[in-house]
């Protein structure tokens, strides 16, 4: 059976921000489903159009089958929030495990309890049974969101970032535990821009661009080879690809491991030689580098092979990339101060000066990238 057939939808938001335009494709249920795409792109749109909580504009969608929803098809589905805190609103993690079993599913109390102790036990938060959601770190209210779904037993998961502002551990024990529930026989939809899960929480990847369009579907495995798609998706950035020579041993998703070996960025990164060497655990930079572990053997690079790009084609390149740079340099400056911050804590105090300088530096660097991007914007 198919859960959802959408075709041809389109959604715009209230103030005429495009979101999704002519999204056509159908899911079945069982299936393990990522939505690819880079910010803004409207991966978040489309879980709430699959979730009911907005309609689309124009375009045909079926749910289980049916026209539209039902309140029947609407409670076998549950999205966990990209931002946790738009889904918690209880005094505590224990009464909003209760929740749904409670109110959703319509369970007695001991049944909704031994309901709420699983899915603690799941996620292993036991400890934060009687805490405030409110008071939780990021990582902490993502678990309980979570929890809040899995308590409903839905048939259907949507899930909009879901590794984002966990710690490396909870990534994996959150992609095993997608990996369970896929086994379980559950849907399970999960928009993410974290490359290096997809093969592993899903077995059919959808790939949005930035024009808020399908732009290719396909095996996670057969989609990361396409390096010019997802370069085009802005899902990966250039510079990926100087891991000249250099294996990655870490598992597909033991995130950030990569960030312990020298990278060695080629001459083109705007992080300038040393910058892009060695990033610390703290930073996360994660989108681009999975891409290496995945294409084991480089194949994706396409350099070396065959003849050289057109001028078109490293002019729409540019543009992909230089915004890329922007941000990654006034970021990379701004971990920088951070860093230097917490350095004079610790009484280092020429560390600290030198790592603000570094900062300085980074910024003014930003101001070049700016002109590159304003000359290539008005190309
Ligand atoms: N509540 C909103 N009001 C207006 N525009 C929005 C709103 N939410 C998202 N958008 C816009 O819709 C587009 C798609 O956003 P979103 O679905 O959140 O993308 P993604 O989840 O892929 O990052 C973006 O251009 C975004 O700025
Ligand atoms: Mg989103």
């Amino acid at each position: 059976m198919k859960v959802f057939e959408l075709q041809d939808i389109s959604y715009a938001h209230k103030n005429g921000h495009k979101a999704l335009d002519g999204i056509s494709f159908s899911i079945g249920q069982g299936e393990a489903v990522s939505i690819l795409g880079s910010n803004g792109c409207g991966k978040s749109t489309l879980l709430y159009i699959l979730q009911g909580l907005l309609m689309p504009a124009s375009g045909r969608m079926r749910v289980f089958s049916e026209d539209g929803f039902s309140d029947g098809s609407r409670a076998r589905i549950s999205l966990l929030f990209q931002n946790s805190q738009a889904q918690l609103f209880s005094l505590s993690v224990w009464d909003e495990l209760m929740f749904g079993p409670l109110h959703l599913r319509g369970m007695g109390m001991e049944a909704a309890g031994q309901r709420a102790e699983e899915v603690m036990g799941l996620l292993g938060i036991e400890r934060l049974r009687d805490r405030s959601p409110w008071q939780l770190s990021g990582g902490e209210m993502k678990k309980v969101a979570l929890g809040t779904c899995l308590s409903t037993n839905p048939d259907v998961f949507l899930l909009d970032e879901p590794t984002s502002g966990l710690d490396p551990r909870s990534q994996v024990e959150l992609v095993e535990l997608i990996a369970a529930l896929k086994k379980a026989g559950k849907t399970i939809i999960t928009a993410t821009h974290d490359l290096h899960i997809i093969a592993d929480i899903s077995d059919r990847a959808i790939v949005m661009g930035e024009n808020h369009r399908v732009l290719l579907e396909g095996g996670p495995q057969e989609l990361l080879r396409k390096h010019d798609m997802l370069l085009s998706a802005n899902l990966i950035h250039e510079h990926v690809h100087a891991h000249d020579g250099y294996e990655h041993g870490h598992t597909h998703y033991g995130p950030h491991e990569h960030h312990e070996h020298a990278h060695g960025h080629g001459p083109e990164t705007a992080h300038g030689p040393e910058a892009g060497r060695s990033h610390g655990n703290e930073h996360a930079h994660e989108h681009e580098h999975e891409i290496g572990g995945h294409a084991a053997g480089g194949d994706i690079t396409g350099r070396g092979a065959g003849p050289e790009p057109q001028s078109s084609e490293i002019m729409r390149k540019l543009k992909v990339l230089l915004p890329h740079w922007a941000e990654h340099n006034s970021e990379h400056a701004r971990t920088y101060m951070e860093w230097a911050q917490k350095a004079e804590a610790a009484g280092a105090e020429e560390l600290a000066r030198t790592l603000k300088e570094i900062s300085k530096e980074g910024e003014k660097l930003n101001a070049l990238l700016e002109k590159a991007k304003k000359v290539i914007e008005g190309s």
